[in-house]
């Protein structure tokens, strides 16, 4: 098996590197820092630099995975924004934070990782329930929904760009204890990933474009 892990300088990312090492997969992740690309060094895999954000950045990645044939593509990298309650509008420079690199990042990388695709590939995006509209209950956060709420429509135009070549589909991962899910959320990463994974070994190209859970269940938009 041969991994890509976007944006796993810590959290769910680099526990997606750890779990596949440990299960003997070929791993190439990306960070966006010294300390991050050792961490993933740390664990026997591939080390790239990579700002999702940043457009120069990106069009870089192309050339650093030439060659290669990922059987499955985690784009994981991503941020929350401001911590808002109700229809507190954001900043612009918010905004752009939070859109930059949690939907233009995919919409950047999706159309080079199409490049570098084993036949049959999965390729996920880390989304979240709280970008499904359908199971909306709250509007905290509203930026950081809005954002998923799109990516998931990026995800959808991608697994039909890619139709017969790669299953893409979304994860909502839970609720994590990592820095952005903080220590009270109701999951460890072990957990999270380790369902992930066991989805990404057993989706067939008919779920492609599908929302998945950390434990398989579907979700609603
Ligand atoms: N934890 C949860 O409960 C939860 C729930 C639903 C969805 N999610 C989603 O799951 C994904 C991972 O979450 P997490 O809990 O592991 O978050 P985290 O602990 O905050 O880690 C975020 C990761 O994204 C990277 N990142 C952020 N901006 C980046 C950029 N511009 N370029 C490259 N990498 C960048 C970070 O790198 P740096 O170290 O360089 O900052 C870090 O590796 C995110 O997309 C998040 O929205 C998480």
């Amino acid at each position: 098996m041969n991994i890509l892990i976007i944006g796993a300088s810590r959290g769910l990312g680099l526990e997606f590197v750890r779990q596949y090492r440990a299960a003997g997969a070929r791993v190439t992740a990306t960070a966006r820092d010294d300390a991050g690309q050792a961490r993933i060094a740390e664990q026997g895999a591939k080390p790239l630099r990579l700002d999702v954000a940043d457009a120069a950045s990106v069009s870089g990645l192309a050339w650093q995975v030439d060659g290669e044939r990922f059987d499955v593509v985690v784009i994981n990298a991503g941020v929350y924004g401001p911590g808002t309650a109700g229809l507190e509008t954001p900043t612009a420079s918010d905004f752009d934070a939070v859109m930059h690199t949690n939907v233009l990042g995919p919409m950047r990388l999706l159309p080079q990782i199409a490049e570098a695709l084993a036949p049959g590939a999965r390729v996920a995006v880390l989304s979240s329930k709280m970008g499904s509209i359908g199971l909306r209950a709250s509007t905290s956060g509203w930026l950081y929904r809005a954002s998923k709420a799109a990516v998931n429509s990026v995800m959808k135009d991608a697994s039909l760009a890619l139709a017969g070549q790669a299953t893409v589909i979304s994860f909502h991962p839970g609720w994590v204890r990592t820095d952005m899910g903080g220590s009270g959320a109701d999951i460890d990463a072990t957990t999270s990933v380790a369902g992930m994974r066991t989805v990404l070994a057993s989706v067939k190209p008919v779920d492609t474009g599908s929302f998945f859970s950390y434990d398989g269940q579907r979700l609603a938009w």
